[in-house]
């Protein structure tokens, strides 16, 4: 089968295309090598993949590349994904997640793609209180950030265009990721780059926010395993079951570094930020056998060792990662005194 990656360049898409490559296939990788998208994530199976480097908000540009590579199914990673980059742009997570998104599934029903592997998150959900139940695919969709508004306006139009067209799409919910090659704008090789310097690791609120942390290479399997056996418009969650705090996230990466606590340095909340995440995954697990293998213990062992290996690459994205968040950090603080936003600034 031929399969389109987008997003193949960044994070968790470029964990699925390795994964796809020693499986057999060939994919066709279409990234517009944004910020967070890095080619040397796909060096490992340089050769064995097709690429081109593209934004999905290019209507006319990914005209061209699907009427040349004449793809049977599509698997849809690429996306604006940084929660805080959101709160500062979102305009362009509606460029990228909701026009992208938009623009892929007209061209797969021209195409007549036989499979549309929708990657969306469990942020679309909103958040749970400590004792609430699990979020499960049925739950209504009550996004709270730019970031997961955008998320969840892709995955109204991915069911429209099952609902009216007959699109065959199959919507995938991760819980957080994390794992080698992560951007370090996000939180775990956030927090290994500085604890490997010595550095203050800020961290929001009181740290007691909960996520559920999947190693990216159990989501990759899991896309896999929805994309060969998955049923055509059904939506899957998929996370690890583990709950954790992300102070003691950052305990664990402290510990396995041997730094002491006294590096937190407590910031003051994200706007908006959701308190839980909580994934029920007995539908993916009943229905195609997935489970995840790694457990967080080992996970964030194997995900520290790998930076601490890999710290050129972490120093040198983390400081470009950083002159942004300065940024960032100066645009809140005129909202906050009283100045507002200027998103065009
Ligand atoms: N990382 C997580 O914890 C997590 C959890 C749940 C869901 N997801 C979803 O999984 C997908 C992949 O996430 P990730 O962590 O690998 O993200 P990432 O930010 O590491 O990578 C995104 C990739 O998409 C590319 N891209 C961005 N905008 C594009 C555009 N307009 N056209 C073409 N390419 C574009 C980037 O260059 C990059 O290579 C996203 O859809 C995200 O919403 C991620």
């Amino acid at each position: 089968m031929k399969i389109i990656v987008t997003g193949a360049a960044g994070f968790i898409g470029s964990a699925f295309t390795r994964l796809a490559v020693q499986g057999g296939l060939a994919p066709v990788c279409i990234d517009a090598l944004s910020y967070a998208g890095d080619m040397e994530r796909l060096e490992a199976v340089k050769g064995k993949f097709f690429f081109h480097q593209a934004d999905i908000s290019d209507r006319a540009r990914l005209t061209e590349i699907f009427s040349a590579e004449k793809p049977q199914a599509i698997v849809h990673f690429a996306a604006e994904t940084h929660v805080d980059r959101s709160i500062l742009e979102p305009a362009s997570f509606i460029k990228a997640n909701v026009i992208g998104t938009e623009n892929l599934l007209e061209l797969a029903l021209q195409h007549g793609i036989e499979k549309f592997i929708h990657i969306s998150t469990d942020e679309v959900y909103g958040e749970l209180s400590a004792g609430e139940e699990k979020f499960r695919e049925a739950n209504c969709l009550l996004p709270n950030s730019p970031y997961s508004a955008s998320k969840a306006s892709a995955d109204m139009f991915v069911r429209a265009f099952m609902k009216t067209y007959g699109l065959p799409v199959t919507t995938i919910r991760p819980s957080n990721n994390y794992g080698p090659w992560q951007y370090p704008e996000k939180l775990i090789p956030l927090v290994i780059a500085k604890a490997i310097r010595g550095e203050n690791i800020p961290m929001y609120g009181k740290g007691e926010n909960i996520r559920t942390w999947l190693f990216v290479e159990d989501c990759a399997e899991a896309v896999m395993r929805v994309l060969e056996t998955g049923r055509q418009g059904e939506t899957y969650n998929i996370g690890s079951n583990e709950e954790k705090m992300n102070r003691d996230v950052i305990a664990a990466i402290l510990r396995l570094l041997g730094k002491g606590e006294e590096l937190i340095t407590f910031v003051p909340d994200r706007p908006g930020h959701d308190f839980r995440y909580a994934v029920d995954t007995s539908k993916i697990e009943k229905e195609t056998g997935w489970r995840p293998r790694v457990r967080f213990d080992e996970g964030i062992e194997r995900t520290v060792e790998w930076y601490r290996m890999k710290s050129d690459w972490l120093f040198k994205k983390e400081a470009e990662a950083r002159a942004f968040t300065g940024q960032l950090r100066k645009r809140f603080e005129e909202m906050k005194s009283g100045k507002g936003f200027n998103f065009s600034a």
